[in-house]
């Protein structure tokens, strides 16, 4: 299979990883740029001192309008406001440009467009700055996120990584080594509330939205299907609830009450599969540890439902804060710093990968071995 992937100069071709070969360890202040969607992030980690300071600048406002992400709108944002961000999170972490040690950017998978502007200013930045860059997957980011909090967990583990485009449960033998478990045959489960949201007149972006409806919805006045609970797998299927959300919908009073009654039963569907599917992954693995990441990962319900299922069976359950479930530079700059201190590079070509199997990503432990 050819995979897609974009260079600048217009050449294209197989590509097999983003890292290009391997040099010196780094040490240093990493800037960290995120640009796969609708969300400009910057941050500055530094593997000695930590995170010294993060900025966002969410186009949530302006693709509202359109009930949904427009590419090249978002494009056009991110080229607006990337580089006064980068500005404003220097001058947070009280540093100058010229002290960057290297420079890291989510490289895929996302949207070619949003992503080249990243890509493109980042690389720029570094070869400026005569200091090595790195392409960072996104997915590897949200996986990470947890790590910047207090006490992280450590390799074994397994990750939920529930977003707008995705829904996987990945085993973690060590940072870069990931094996996909289970993947969504169809939408991922932030797609699946967005969606839901709009079927029910919500405004865009559906999932916190309907997450908060859901609160003042009555316990069982509806019951939706855990899809795909009753045979064995780790995989994920969301797009027979939204269409039993819809015939409900339709068949209801469509009064406000209703709405939040079938928030509820969505969201209690939703968060019941992801705990069953958690649990088998946890099970077939013998890891003793889950970490839950991506945007749905902010969902308040999702998270207790994990934390007690950890509490009662006896495994760790650890979350990033709710600001680093979304997307975020912070997430960014800690995996390319992680990747650059074990001495992987890329080189001067600026490339992008809007589709990237997790699973292509050189693990971390052998870059360093070769270094
Ligand atoms: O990770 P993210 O910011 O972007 C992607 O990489 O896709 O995830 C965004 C997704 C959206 O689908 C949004 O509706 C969903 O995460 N989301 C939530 C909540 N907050 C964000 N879904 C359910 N409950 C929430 N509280
Ligand atoms: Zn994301």
């Amino acid at each position: 299979m050819l995979r897609w992937w974009a260079r600048i100069d217009g050449k294209a071709g197989y590509y097999t990883g983003m890292v290009s070969h391997i040099a010196k360890p780094l040490a240093g202040p990493v800037l960290g740029v995120e640009t796969s969607c609708d969300e400009t992030g910057v941050a500055v980690f530094d593997t000695a001192r930590g995170l010294l300071a993060h900025t966002l600048y969410s186009q949530i406002r302006m693709h509202a309008d359109y009930g949904g992400v427009v590419p090249e709108l978002a494009s056009r944002d991110h080229v607006r406001k990337l580089l006064p961000l980068v500005r404003e999170t220097l001058a947070r972490a009280g540093i100058g440009v010229r002290e960057l040690a290297g420079v890291a950017y989510t490289a895929g998978p996302g949207l070619v467009g949003a992503l080249l502007v990243g890509a493109a200013a980042a690389r720029a930045l570094a070869w400026a700055l005569e200091v090595p860059a790195i392409g960072v997957h996104h997915m590897e980011g949200h996986l990470l996120a947890p790590m910047l909090e207090a006490d992280p967990p450590q390799p074994p583990f397994v990750a939920l990584l529930v977003s707008g485009g995705h829904s996987m449960l990945v085993e973690v033998a060590a940072i870069g080594r990931y094996r996909l478990l289970g993947d969504t045959l169809d939408d991922a489960a932030g797609e699946a509330f967005d969606k839901t949201a709009k079927l029910m007149g919500l405004p865009y972006p559906g999932g916190p939205a309907l997450a908060a409806l859901a609160g003042t919805g009555r316990p069982g006045a509806f019951r939706f299907a855990r899809p795909m609970t009753d045979r064995p797998g780790l995989d994920f299927s969301f797009s027979g609830l939204k269409t039993q959300v819809l015939l409900a919908w339709q068949a209801s009073d469509r009064s406000e009450q209703t709405r939040a009654d079938i928030a509820r039963a969505f969201e209690e569907a939703i968060v019941e599969t992801l705990a069953i599917k958690c649990r088998r992954a946890l099970a077939a693995t013998g890891a003793r540890s889950l970490i839950v990441a991506g945007g749905v990962g902010a969902n308040r319900n999702l998270r207790a439902a994990l934390a007690e299922a950890g509490q009662r069976e006896g495994f760790r359950v650890a979350f990033p804060r709710l600001e680093f479930c979304t997307d975020n530079g912070a997430m960014i700059a800690y995996a390319g710093a992680l990747r650059l201190a074990a001495g992987q590079r890329q080189d001067t070509e600026i490339e992008v990968r809007p589709r990237w199997p997790l699973e292509e990503l050189p693990p971390l432990a052998a870059a360093a071995a070769s270094a």
